[in-house]
């Protein structure tokens, strides 16, 4: 018995040591792997890197934003002392090109007509209000809902009223005579977006007013007269009307204008929750009339959406700033009702989306919006990857974060002559997340999936299905430029005809672009990678 035990004992070590000499070995011979790093701030991981979010607390709706010496001034629908929504005020933030941006103590509190809801700021130039103190500086007048909880968890007064700052946004004074437009008989009746009419020398109203939009006019922004209503019966209504824009866009390559109607609606989002769809027509002063032709093609197909991504909510443009060619400058909330009070981030919850220009063109398939990002983004390029001619057989990469930092970047790619090609592409990390979009040419879908994309049980309906745009340009070419900022994407498809904003909260950062055909294989005519720096 002694005699075995000892047997067995040398045998075990002699074993131990060969396992031992295996190991070195294997340590000599190959390239030892990174360690994959498990643990991130909350920080680290999931604060963009350039796109808006407060230092801390519960962010939705931008509000107020105008142009003035020098800055776009954004407000907010801010709630300073939660991570989820409440009271609200006016958060605010400054930038010189809409991409950096610095916030700013809170510009307007709750006080005894309610808490603050959405809604616009003007640069009053003529000082039609007679707020303006200050000889050489605009008075800057917000407009704004007060909602007030009245008796019962459903039951709430909304009112407009107005307050006026001569400190360029930074602080304001509430107008004494408030409400402008008081009310005691629509429910939802709110988020007033106030534009200079020059054709007529006026300012401009409009207003959510449950399924309609309601028009006002005013000489001095304190007194409101009603025009009309717009909206009953036309449109998405799966939910309520919610934060409208009115504005005049140039049509590209014309002398024509046409007159451009945002309605934010929640829920009844083209693939669920919020979304904010558009109307192209006419406005006489008074009355908004849909283009006719845009009213058939409205009628026979979808809704026309400014994004069919799940994140790009309540977007309205700056009041004031028009580019040259006559193009408008907005951004939304990066979010969506269905889930932004639950998203995995504690200190602070939103972003908003990167501003865009927003265009119009009359093609083949009659009057779209163009929207893409802001031309300010390009001076933030640094070490760019390019290619052309990628034959794309079977799952390709791309690029790795060794040469790129994939958390930060801004991918424009071409694909000629497509027929009958599809594709996906996949953004990938050690840990098994992957964030999947592409274009399917089976239902000729564009689409984005996210239910791999890390972190997605915090609330039932983030990742509960894949999320589809239809392909409306009928050009054979396909463009894409993608916007990629650690816990975002914006896909801006044939020259921004087409968009999908949409937020995901990966393991860890994604390491690795691959890109794989649908069925058929195909070429990546071009593709270029452009880190975005910010430092
Ligand atoms: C849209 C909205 C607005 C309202 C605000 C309240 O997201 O519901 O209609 O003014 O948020 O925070």
């Amino acid at each position: 018995m002694k005699i075995f035990k000892k047997a067995n004992l040398i045998l075990m070590l002699l074993v131990l040591s060969f396992l031992n000499g295996c190991k070195g070995k294997k340590q000599n011979d190959q390239k030892v792997e990174q360690p994959v790093k498990v643990s991130y701030s909350e920080e680290e991981l999931y604060r963009p890197n350039f796109h808006f979010t407060p230092k801390n607390a519960w962010m939705n709706d931008p509000n107020g934003m105008f142009y003035y010496n020098g800055y776009y001034h954004l407000y907010f629908q801010y709630h300073p002392d939660s991570n989820v929504w409440g009271p609200m005020h006016w958060g605010h933030a400054i930038s010189t090109d809409m991409i950096s941006w610095t916030e700013q103590p809170v510009a307007i509190y709750p006080d005894e007509l309610g808490t603050i809801f959405s809604g616009s700021a003007v640069v009053d130039i003529g000082n039609t209000s007679g707020f303006g103190e200050v000889s050489n500086a605009a008075p800057i007048v917000a407009i704004y809902t007060n909602s007030k909880q009245l008796e019962g968890e459903d039951n709430w007064k909304q009112s407009q009223s107005i307050a006026y700052s001569n400190d360029e946004g930074k602080t304001f004074t509430k107008y004494e005579n408030n409400p402008v437009i008081d009310n005691d008989k629509i429910k939802d009746f709110r988020d007033p977006k106030v534009s200079w009419d020059e054709e007529r020398n006026k300012w401009v109203m409009v207003l959510a007013a449950g399924d309609k939009i309601m028009f006002y006019d005013s000489k001095d922004l304190k007194k409101w007269n009603l025009l009309s209503d717009f909206g009953q019966g036309i449109g998405g209504h799966g939910g309520v009307w919610e934060c409208p824009d009115l504005f005049k866009l140039p049509v590209l390559g014309t002398d024509e204008s046409k007159w451009v109607l945002f309605v934010s609606i929640n829920p009844g989002g083209p693939n669920g929750g919020s979304a904010t769809q558009y109307f192209i027509g006419d406005f006489d002063g008074t009355t908004f009339t849909m283009d006719k032709e845009f009213e058939t093609a409205l009628n026979k197909k979808h809704n026309y959406w400014i994004d069919f991504g799940r994140d790009n909510y309540a977007g309205v443009t700056w009041s004031n700033a028009t580019r040259k060619d006559g193009s408008k400058l907005m951004l939304g909330w990066m979010s969506n009702w269905d889930y932004a009070q639950k998203v995995p981030t504690e200190a602070w919850r939103s972003a908003m989306t990167i501003a865009r220009e927003v265009q119009l063109q009359k093609g083949d398939n009659g009057y779209r919006l163009l929207f893409n990002p802001v031309k300010e983004l390009d001076s933030y390029r640094s070490t760019k990857y390019k290619k052309a001619s990628i034959p794309i057989k079977g799952d390709t990469k791309l690029i790795d974060s060794d040469a790129i930092d994939l958390a930060r970047v801004e991918i424009k790619f071409n694909i000629s002559n497509l027929i009958d090609e599809g594709f996906t592409f996949n953004l990938t990390n050690k840990q098994g997340d992957s964030l999947a979009f592409g274009y399917n040419h089976s239902d000729k879908n564009f689409f984005v999936d996210r239910r791999k994309s890390g972190k997605i049980a915090f609330a039932e309906k983030f990742a509960d299905r894949i999320s589809t745009a239809p392909r409306t340009s009928l050009n054979k070419d396909l463009s894409g430029t993608i916007i990629i900022d650690k816990t975002s994407i914006e896909i801006f498809f044939d020259n921004g005809e087409t968009v999908m904003t949409e937020i995901f909260f990966p393991n860890a950062p994604f390491k690795k672009l691959s890109i794989k055909p649908e069925d058929k294989e195909f070429t990546l005519s071009k593709i270029e990678i452009n880190e975005l720096n910010f430092n």
